[in-house]
């Protein structure tokens, strides 16, 4: 069962890598999805693609320069050409989880600077409705008083244990019945003070491929 949701995960990856070309800026994800594009990202830079990439965390700048790609600061950029990225959950609106590997800061600050962002997930992400825990993003001073905001807005958050983000902060884990409306949810949850950045994806991802043990499925922004 792991072996094949691996397979699949690489699957997705191998697909999306195919949409790169030569001078691009590339946005790498994080995650064990994202890992598999990285690696072959650097296999294709050993066989002579010339890109420059831009990590959405420490781990992923590791891997990559590991591989053998070159990696830039994203303030010397204004515009990524195409970033590639993992996700938890993605619901029909192409909208998303992300955080799990609690580098959601970073991913949405790459998604954001993006011409096209390409989400890599195997079929088990694909929902009707978001069940994942939303992973929230929260400075360490008065986070338990941030939690408790996070409490009157309907979750049931939880610190998690011995994780501290590459930006130093927290991620509050938050269990919910059901996200009603997610474009508002995403916005509330950001205008809470002490909250950095929450897992909500909103209208950020114009493809998602979903690699299932038939085929390829590519879900395009309508
Ligand atoms: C990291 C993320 C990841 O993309 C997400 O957690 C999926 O990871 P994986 O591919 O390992 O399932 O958002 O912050």
């Amino acid at each position: 069962m792991l072996i094949l949701m691996e397979e699949l995960k690489k699957k997705a990856a191998l697909e999306a890598v195919k949409q790169i070309k030569d001078g691009m800026i590339v946005g790498l994800g994080t995650g064990t999805t994202a890992k598999y594009a990285i690696l072959e990202i650097g296999r294709m830079v050993k066989e002579g693609l010339d890109i420059v990439g831009i990590a959405t965390s420490k781990q992923s700048e590791e891997i990559a320069k590991e591989a053998g790609i070159k990696i830039a600061d994203i303030n010397d950029y204004e515009e990524i050409d195409l970033t590639i990225d993992g996700a938890d959950q993605v619901n029909k609106n192409l909208n998303l989880i992300k955080g799990g590997g609690g580098a959601l800061l970073r991913e949405k600050i790459v998604a954001s600077c993006s011409r096209k962002e390409v989400i890599i997930v195997d079929e088990s992400k694909i929902v009707e409705n978001f069940s994942f825990p939303l992973p929230v993003e929260v400075v360490k001073f008065g986070w338990k008083r941030t939690a408790e905001k996070l409490k009157k807005l309907g979750f049931e958050p939880s610190i998690r244990q011995g994780f501290i983000t590459d930006n130093g902060n927290y991620i509050l884990d938050c269990k919910y019945e059901k996200i009603e409306d997610e474009k508002e949810m995403e916005e509330k949850l950001n205008n809470l003070p002490g909250v950095v950045e929450n897992g909500l994806f909103i209208n950020l991802a114009d493809e998602v491929i979903v690699g299932k043990k038939e085929r390829t499925e590519i879900l395009k922004k309508k």
